[in-house]
């Protein structure tokens, strides 16, 4: 895979990826020039960068991993850095499929991203973990457990991962309350700064994130809020934090209900995101896609209303210069989580990235690239 930055390019490839004007970039042939134009290399003209997630059946194809090489200049394992990928019992740690995603993404100079050291929600904790007897001092033991998880991650990959999503969905998305789990129940809300703390000391270089779900719907205020609280009390400790995590799983069917993304909407959001750059923050968008409920069957209906959301949401988010990267959570909808999580009403296949069942580029894929284009340079 080393080698296939080398692509078959052709002239309507060209055109679709909105290069008409860049054609003549495009040798005759059809093959187009290494690195020329990919969203990695449109995103860091503006000092910011462009990535996805890839795990599972999509490293496994060819065309996903020639596409992400294409395109992205950061890599996340999609499911494999969980605690329910790496730990099979309390005492061990299985690298394997984690390391695998590791080298294909430095042979493909994508710096890496970590995800996650803990995920709060227990419904994806390893099950040994929900049952797990933390003894005569439950405390202690859960510190420990969380603490030896965390150095051992990060002592594994050292830099090689420059960023790490710490702490995954503390918040309740119904209360905005902390999620209760088998290591809450023992350590309350240090637990968090016990992860960040760990994170901290072995990681020294890393970009620590906190990362949630919560979106700018009416039905989505008491998540906002709680994370806004959350991340109030962080700063107020002194917890290392160094960006919110923006998970971006936007539009009408996934965590977020509103299709719209109107004024009062757009209003609510900034005010959630004034809050998080206000402590200090870098904002990271890191898992976006877009849930197509919704939207029309027409495919291409279906496709314009993902890709102007895509572009509306992107705006807001690029205007502020503390984002400093996009990732999507998959490239091609073929691989796409949520077909199998959340399916249509209807039986059709959800559309929700930025390239099609077939690995073509779809107007999603021209939306991000524009947002790109007409966002402020970061400093
Ligand atoms: C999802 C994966 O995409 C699925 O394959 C897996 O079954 C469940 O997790 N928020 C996150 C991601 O932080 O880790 C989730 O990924 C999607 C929601």
């Amino acid at each position: 895979m080393q080698n296939n930055r080398f692509l078959p390019f052709t002239r309507r490839d060209c055109f679709a990826l909105g290069l008409g004007g860049a054609v003549a970039a495009c040798a005759p042939g059809g093959v187009k020039q290494p690195g020329s134009q990919g969203l990695r290399d449109i995103a860091r003209a503006k000092g910011r960068d462009f990535g996805s997630c890839l795990g599972g059946a999509a490293f496994r194809d060819d065309r996903v991993r020639e596409i992400m090489a294409r395109e992205c200049g950061v890599l996340v394992p999609e499911n494999e850095m969980k605690w329910a990928a790496l730990r099979p019992d309390p005492a061990s740690f299985d690298f394997a499929a984690a390391d695998a995603l590791v080298d294909f993404a430095e042979a493909n100079r994508m710096r890496l991203r970590g995800h996650t050291l803990f995920w709060m929600d227990s419904q994806w904790f390893p099950a040994w973990l929900n049952e797990y007897d933390f003894g005569t001092r439950p405390a202690s033991e859960a510190e420990r457990l969380l603490r030896d998880h965390i150095r051992t991650v990060c002592g594994h990959y050292g830099e090689r991962v420059f960023s790490y999503d710490v702490v995954n969905e503390a918040i309740e998305p119904k209360t905005g309350a902390l999620r209760d789990n088998a290591l809450t129940r023992h350590l309350g809300d240090a637990v968090i700064d016990i992860a960040f703390d760990a994170a901290r000391q072995a990681a020294p270089h890393a970009e620590l994130v906190y990362n949630d779900f919560m979106s700018w719907g009416p039905g989505n205020a008491a998540h906002r809020e709680g994370v806004t609280r959350l991340l109030h009390e962080l700063a107020g400790r002194g917890v290392p934090v160094g960006a919110l995590g923006v998970q971006g799983h936007i539009g009408p069917g996934a965590s977020d209900t509103t299709p719209e993304f109107g004024a009062d909407d757009e209003a609510q959001w900034r005010k959630f995101l004034d809050s998080a750059v206000a402590l200090g923050l870098d904002i990271v968008i890191t898992e976006l896609d877009v849930g197509d409920q919704h939207l029309p069957g027409d495919v291409s209906e279906r496709d314009d209303a993902v890709a102007a959301l895509t572009r509306k949401y992107l705006d807001v988010m690029l205007s502020y210069p503390q984002t400093r990267y996009v990732m999507t959570w998959g490239l091609t909808d073929k691989y796409s989580w949520l077909r199998e999580r959340w399916p249509r009403e209807d039986g059709l296949p959800k559309r929700p990235c930025p390239y099609d069942d077939d690995y073509q580029p779809k107007a999603m894929r021209e939306a991000i690239a524009d947002a790109f284009r007409a966002a402020p340079a970061r400093a």
